[in-house]
């Protein structure tokens, strides 16, 4: 059986988002939480790790069930090990099972400080930082990684160093840094990485339908761990679909109704928000996700990216 991961996605799959998806599309046998700056100084504060606190009801989602569970996987980004460590063991505190390395984000600013994607081309670096860490660390890490920075060979060097160390598994996703989420996947690349490497491996990339994952298995037969994300986001149905191998036979009108409910869930857990404009940005987002997912749906998300107020939102998506 195959194991599916939510992908982190910063600004989308916060513990909100993860609950209300469990609630109305089924359970993810692991979920990486988007990414937490290493921390300088020596205290970790609640508003670093808000994401990961248990709640009590946000709105009407309980996040507890959820937060508190062996398959969320805190994620951290940065090389700075005192900052990993200090993170690390709050997480190892809080019953959190494993922590996972972020090498990555393409962001420029912060792949221009030598994080994220970033690093990958230092090895040096990334050794360093193994072998500090990796003997104080109070949890099994595993590594979230691109094929490279700038160009596509920097992970496959990488790989004989990751080999030397205990890492849990390996999750690649088969682009460069300076591809953003552009082009399409280097799957030969991605190929070469997996037979480099003695660790476990988890395929990341544009699964977005049935098809698209069963090409992937048929071409990888060896990886049984996938992770998604924002094929999620563009038809939640989608983990159903791939556990079932078939697109659900829903009608479109009930698709539809059943992702406004989980919509609605996500507003209703924002409602004592102190910006709702930020709230309005969140269900932009997603909606422009829906919008390529979802038939029918592409000229309501346009509406939506223009609305101006929730109220707005609201009048439109009822
Ligand atoms: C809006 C957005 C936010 C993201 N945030 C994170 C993050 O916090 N940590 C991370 O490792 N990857 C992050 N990613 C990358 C995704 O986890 C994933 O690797 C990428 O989207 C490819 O997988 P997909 O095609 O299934 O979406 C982000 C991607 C997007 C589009």
């Amino acid at each position: 059986m195959a194991d599916f991961y939510l992908s982190p996605l910063r600004g989308i799959t916060d513990k909100i988002f993860r609950t209300a998806y469990e609630r109305r599309f089924g359970r993810f046998d692991y979920m990486v939480a988007p990414f937490v700056p290493t921390i300088l100084g020596s205290r970790v504060k609640n508003h670093h790790i808000k994401d990961l606190l248990l709640d009590d009801n946000i709105g009407s989602i309980n996040t507890n069930n959820i937060n508190n569970d062996a398959r969320l996987i805190p994620q951290i980004i940065g090389r700075d090990t005192n900052g990993f460590l200090l993170l690390s063991r709050k997480f190892a505190d809080m019953g959190f099972k494993s922590v996972n390395w972020n090498l990555g984000c393409p962001a420029p600013l912060v792949a221009k400080k030598t994080r994220g994607c970033g690093l990958l081309p230092h090895k040096d670096l990334i050794k360093q930082f193994l072998d500090e860490a990796i003997p104080k660390l109070p949890l099994p890490l595993s590594i979230k990684a691109r094929l490279g920075y700038e160009t596509p060979n920097d992970l496959e060097a990488l790989i004989p160093l990751f080999n030397d160390y205990p890492i849990k598994e390996l999750m690649i996703h088969p682009r460069i840094g300076t591809q953003l989420y552009d082009g399409s996947v280097d799957l030969d690349r991605f190929e070469t990485c997996l037979n480099l490497s003695k660790h476990t491996v988890v395929y990341n990339g544009d699964i977005v339908s049935v098809s698209t994952f069963k090409q992937l298995t048929e071409r990888f037969p060896s990886i049984n761990k996938w992770m998604i994300g924002r094929g999620i986001v563009r038809n939640p149905f989608l983990l159903m679909e791939l556990r079932e191998a078939v697109s659900i036979n829903l009608s479109v009108s009930t698709k539809q109704s059943q992702i406004i409910a989980f919509l609605d869930d996500l507003l209703d857990a924002c409602k004592d928000h102190p910006y709702p404009i930020k709230v309005l940005g969140r269900m932009k987002e997603i909606w422009r996700y829906l919008g390529a997912g979802i038939d029918g749906w592409e000229d309501l998300s346009k509406k939506v990216i223009l609305c101006q107020s929730l109220s707005d939102y609201k009048t439109i998506i009822t």
